[in-house]
């Protein structure tokens, strides 16, 4: 990166913050790339032109390199990350610039608890202490110890069940109903940007949809949105699907499918029909859905829930660190005992469950909809890779080797794509006006390095990442600037 001074300015009185000369900008809207010179000032995009004349107090030279906008991570378990890591150097060495928390209906607010949170709030943090009476309080520590990346944040209805009911195992009466939506209303004050709900989950199964309508209900006045790890992502995935879209219809609220996925043998290939319920939904209402580039999930270590997973592998374990990265079935050789019995002596635990099939991977990435969401676990001793490798392995290995589709589409995806889903105003597009949360790149060599084996590894090729105007990442290191915003529901 080059370092040169800048000439006087017309356009503007005193020296501009930083000029990027010379990058291919592909400007997150999917139209193709164009070369110019950006220019950004107080944290925001000032400029974008070819020799962009002025004073500058930084030059730096983007040539054969992509500009575009900072990566938008809308699946993220990232709640208490921010707080406790927060470099976030799993996110930002991938070009992530923002991160939407809260999803699969855990959240780190509002919860005012004295024992370990059931999982899979315990995803998040394990230590009661951790968690958030709300909201507000939430995002006043942030924004007094602001992480490196920009954070919007949702709320989880797990986290609501948990905060009001004494017995998960049952549907909310009406009395819970009603101070579940207190506090769901709350923390939309606060500035939260919507609800999750992880019907799949223990946490959450016994709730009708009549329950999560009867919670949501209200938030469009909000312009709120709703995410759902659905109830089945397996055998029962359409019927899942049309209980989402109900819960949209009936609560009148855009829904966004979390990781859509068709898991378990049985069900691959059925993409095709998923994607086609999808599409038909969208022409009545406000649908959309996010996907990680793998083969594989990874939550808490539940051998039933996940029955469909021909290998599991332990990402974590309370009682058995040393187990983290081992295979679940040779494990259980090893001690003789039955898979079930072996994770029952892990828990609290989590694991890694290959599940899905490549085709349904790569059809789902490639429809013109889907974002990119990593759904990383940042607590995890052994993570799945795409804590750390989700981005770079969209754009490198889907898009440059595969050629899936051009650089233009993918970083669609993951920039303007998602900033108009989850309604986050001025990002997602180099544009004047907007902030200035950017990613540099080699298009060439930009890649993903973390791999089941190995799976704690900087990206390859992404050379620059600005948020709000200030170098996060930079030559392969954070810089340790922590300019990241809390985004509040304006
Ligand atoms: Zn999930
Ligand atoms: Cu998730």
């Amino acid at each position: 990166m080059q370092l040169t001074e800048g000439s006087d300015s017309p356009l503007h009185p005193g020296p501009l913050d930083t000029v990027i000369r010379n990058a291919a900008v592909v400007d997150g809207s999917g139209g193709p790339r164009f070369h110019a010179d950006v220019a950004i000032h107080r944290g925001k995009i000032h400029s974008i032109g070819v020799g962009l004349a002025g004073r500058f107090q930084q030059e730096l030279d983007g040539a054969g390199q992509v500009l575009a906008p900072g990566f938008i991570d809308v699946h993220t378990h990232d709640d208490y990350a921010v707080i406790s890591d927060r470099s976030n150097l799993c996110k930002i060495s991938q070009g992530v610039t923002t991160v939407v928390t809260g999803n699969c209906g855990v959240s780190i607010a509002p919860l005012n608890i004295r024992y370990r949170p059931p999982p899979p709030l315990d995803l998040l943090s394990g230590d009661p202490d951790h968690f958030f009476a709300t909201f507000e309080d939430y995002f006043k520590y942030l924004e007094d110890s602001p992480a490196a990346v920009n954070v919007a944040a949702q709320v989880g209805h797990s986290t609501l069940r948990v905060a009001t009911m004494s017995d998960l195992q049952r549907p909310a009466d009406a009395g819970e109903i009603k101070r579940m939506r207190r506090l769901l209303e709350d923390a939309l004050r606060a500035g939260a940007i919507g609800m999750s709900t992880g019907l799949f989950y223990r946490t959450a199964q016994a709730s009708t949809t009549q329950e999560v309508i009867d919670v949501a209900k209200g938030m469009r006045e909000r312009g709120a949105i709703h995410t759902t790890h659905m109830r089945d992502e397996a055998d029962a995935v359409a019927e899942s699907l049309a209980e989402t879209f109900r819960i949209g219809r009936e609560a009148d609220v855009p829904v966004i499918v979390s990781h859509h996925k068709c898991s378990g043998t049985r069900n691959f290939g059925r993409s095709i029909e998923t994607l086609a319920l999808i599409d038909a939904a969208a022409r009545q209402q406000e649908v959309g859905f996010d996907v990680y580039p793998y083969c594989a999930s990874s939550s808490v270590l539940d051998v039933e829930k996940f029955r469909d997973a021909t290998r599991i592998v332990v990402s974590w374990s309370i009682p058995h660190p040393e187990a983290a990265g081992r295979d679940l079935a040779e494990l259980a050789a090893e001690h003789g005992l039955s898979q079930k019995a072996m994770a029952d002596r892990l828990q609290p635990a989590g694991g890694i469950y290959f599940m899905m099939d490549e085709v349904d991977v790569s059809r789902i990435l490639a429809h013109p909809q889907s974002m990119i969401g990593s759904d990383g676990l940042p607590g995890d001793t052994h993570p799945h890779p795409r804590l750390w490798g989700t981005f770079p392995r969209v754009l490198g290995h889907y898009s440059r080797e595969l050629n899936l589709f051009p650089l233009e589409a993918a970083v669609r995806k993951m920039t303007s794509l998602s900033a108009r889903q989850f309604n986050l105003s001025n990002r997602g597009l180099v544009r004047p006006g907007y902030q200035a949360d950017l990613v540099l790149f080699d298009p060439l060599t930009v890649k993903d390095l973390a791999t089941f084996d190995h799976p704690v590894r900087h990206s390859a090729g992404i050379h620059l990442v600005m948020v709000n105007g200030a170098a996060v990442y930079q030559d392969g290191a954070a810089t340790g600037a922590f300019p990241g915003q809390v985004l509040r529901r304006s």
